[in-house]
């Protein structure tokens, strides 16, 4: 069937990784009879770079006419790019705040999960990472602190910054029944993460989440905190099935949860609205500090590109087999710097894309 997929390469390592990432979409249409046609679309600093500002009308309405849309990575060195000159709300970070808004992609998806082959590159304790996890978080996006108001003033002669974390029950409960959704294809277990003990936008979050649960009886539902959520991820990961949670603390517990895979390389994203569109994007940024040097991780990016066969076109047995490519490539030793080990064999950033392609087309 053809397909028509909105690529956005983004800055620093970006344009490194889509590449490779389309590699194996296109070994997938080549494989399973598929034809996808691909826009190009600039966000972020390569949009301020030709037009000024990190989004445009046009690329939001380019990536509606897309059936999914497949993103590297934004933003650059803050230290010495010019971009980080211009007013925040022309900063590359703000294209894609805008864009994640006016496609309503409000559920996020951030699955973390060991692989037993990089058990070497985990963090954690061996008899922590001998359980293995394999969890998924629902992160909130288009809502919170990332969308409040915000200002800096001077009150009194002193500077006082601002920012605004407010949700609405409805913000809460289309992300919410998400969560119960997959987690009804999962382990049926969802922890929803919050700071209630301190926080009204909270104390709303765990009612709202508790009348969502009563319409799926057969998914067991706890609640915790957030800061022993940080801490529990690191102690038994294990526990974990489907995490529910806020936009800025699904920023911070996606980044831990990352690391605990081995790399944050690894960790993979969706996006999506309440249609079938997606955008799909790895969880990691652009690493200006190895951009273009062919050291980056593609598979963050590569198995973003499965979330999106499996999410946007409902090709399960394509995804299954794009991820299944993947393991088979680690089973058999290759890996990036970031998650080398002995014994292994080092390859760049393209040779892992090539023979993840590879083994797809077998
Ligand atoms: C992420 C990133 C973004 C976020 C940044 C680049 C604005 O950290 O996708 O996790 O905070 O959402
Ligand atoms: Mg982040």
């Amino acid at each position: 069937m053809g397909y028509r997929i909105g690529v956005i390469l983004g800055d620093g390592i970006g344009p490194e990784i889509v590449r490779e990432a389309r590699k194996a979409l296109d070994a997938v249409c080549a494989k399973y009879g598929h034809h996808f046609e691909y826009e190009e679309l600039l966000l972020g600093g390569a949009s301020i770079d030709v037009h000024g500002v990190p989004l445009t009308e046009e690329t939001v309405a380019a990536a509606k006419g897309c059936d999914a849309v497949l993103m590297g990575s934004i933003g650059g060195d803050a230290k010495t790019s010019p971009w980080y000159q211009l007013p925040p709300e022309r900063r590359p970070e703000a294209g894609l705040l805008g864009i994640r808004k006016a496609l309503n992609l409000f559920a996020n998806l951030r699955p973390a999960y060991l692989y037993d082959e990089l058990r070497a590159a985990c963090p954690l304790r061996d008899d922590i990472s001998a359980a293995g996890f394999d969890m998924l978080i629902m992160r909130e996006l288009t809502g919170g602190l990332y969308f409040g108001a915000r200002k800096t003033e001077e009150v009194d002669g002193v500077c006082v910054a601002t920012d605004t974390l407010s949700y609405s029950e409805t913000e809460i409960r289309r992300i919410a029944k998400r969560a119960f959704d997959i987690a009804m294809k999962r382990r049926k277990k969802v922890c929803s993460v919050d700071k209630a003990n301190v926080l009204d936008s909270s104390r709303l979050w765990r009612q709202v989440v508790e009348e969502v649960a009563k319409d799926y009886p057969e998914v067991a539902l706890s609640h915790m905190y957030v800061d022993n959520c940080a801490m529990q991820l690191v102690m038994n990961p294990a526990q974990f099935d489907v995490i529910l949670t806020e936009n800025m603390f699904g920023d911070i517990l996606s980044d831990e949860a990352s690391m605990v895979t081995g790399s944050i390389g690894m960790l993979s994203s969706a996006s999506l609205n309440e249609t079938k569109f997606g955008l799909y994007e790895p969880s990691h940024g652009s690493a200006p500090d190895i951009a273009g040097q062919d050291k980056a991780n593609p598979i963050a990016t590569i198995l973003s590109a499965a979330m999106l066969l499996r999410y946007s076109l409902d090709l399960d047995e394509e995804a299954n087999a794009l991820e299944a490519a993947v393991r088979q490539i680690l089973k058999e030793g290759y890996r990036t710097g970031d998650i080398m080990s002995e014994g292994c064999t080092q390859v760049g950033t393209r040779e892992m894309g090539d023979l993840i392609a590879a083994r797809i087309m077998e």
